[in-house]
């Protein structure tokens, strides 16, 4: 894993665009993407530069289940806000919030993701270390799946919702073993609230209560924080 610290959000996801715009340039084409508030300065940067991704591919690692894509707090419909619609894509994906046959919606996905497989993947971190929704406790050898997800995950996004019994109790997330075959991982990080996740991620041991620890086996880590999240290491 390498990691920079930057002094501001701002910074590290200017850093972050360098990285994303490198890739593109080196050939990329499939990128894997991520919600949340972390990457939004990311995609400010994307949206007013001149790279074009009319040949790319977007993967988005998760959606809430139960919620439909044109739903106000869908992921499908924050992308669309956040980045697909000033900047388009040849093609996106997400998997779908309304899919009932969860067998059937998680191979749809896998099958998606080994049809495209991901040269970036972006990620953001939860305050319990889970990335995209692999809550803590989550297997590293499972790919697309339907989460339970944790009350303090419903806690810290209910921001996001008029109250927090709008907040989805499950999710569809890309597993583990997805994330893990992407070539390249970006996660970024901010905010004093990141702080323990960021140090357990990379100074403690690779275990399944700190999911994102299992990064440290990847060859092809950058992780990118603040000075507030990084403030532990
Ligand atoms: C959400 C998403 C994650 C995201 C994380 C942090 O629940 N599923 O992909 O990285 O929590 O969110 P935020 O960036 O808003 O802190």
């Amino acid at each position: 894993m390498e990691i920079e610290i930057f002094s501001t959000k701002k910074e590290a996801s200017k850093r972050a665009f360098d990285i994303f715009s490198e890739a593109l340039a080196d050939g990329a084409t499939v990128f894997g993407l991520a919600t949340g508030s972390t990457p939004v300065d990311l995609y400010d940067y994307i949206t007013a530069s001149d790279l074009d991704f009319s040949q790319a591919t977007a993967l988005n690692l998760d959606e809430y289940y139960g919620l439909a894509a044109d739903h106000p707090q869908s992921y499908a419909t924050f992308m669309k806000e956040n980045l697909f619609n000033q900047k388009p894509f040849k093609e996106t994906f997400i998997p779908n919030g309304l899919a009932t046959d969860v067998t059937a919606e998680e191979n749809r996905y896998n099958e998606v993701i080994a049809a495209h497989p991901i040269d970036l993947q972006i990620l953001g971190i939860g305050q319990n270390g889970h990335i995209g929704f692999n809550e803590p406790g989550a297997s590293r050898d499972v790919e697309t799946h339907l989460v339970e997800l944790a009350p303090s995950t419903i806690e810290a996004n209910a921001r996001f919702f008029d109250h927090i019994e709008d907040v989805p109790t499950k999710a569809y997330s890309m597993g583990l073993a997805s994330i893990m075959k992407s070539k390249k991982i970006l996660l970024l990080a901010f905010g004093e609230a990141k702080a323990d996740a960021v140090k357990a991620m990379v100074e403690g041991p690779i275990t399944p209560d700190v999911p994102a620890s299992i990064l440290q086996e990847h060859d092809n880590v950058i992780v990118l924080v603040d000075d507030a999240a990084g403030s532990k290491l």
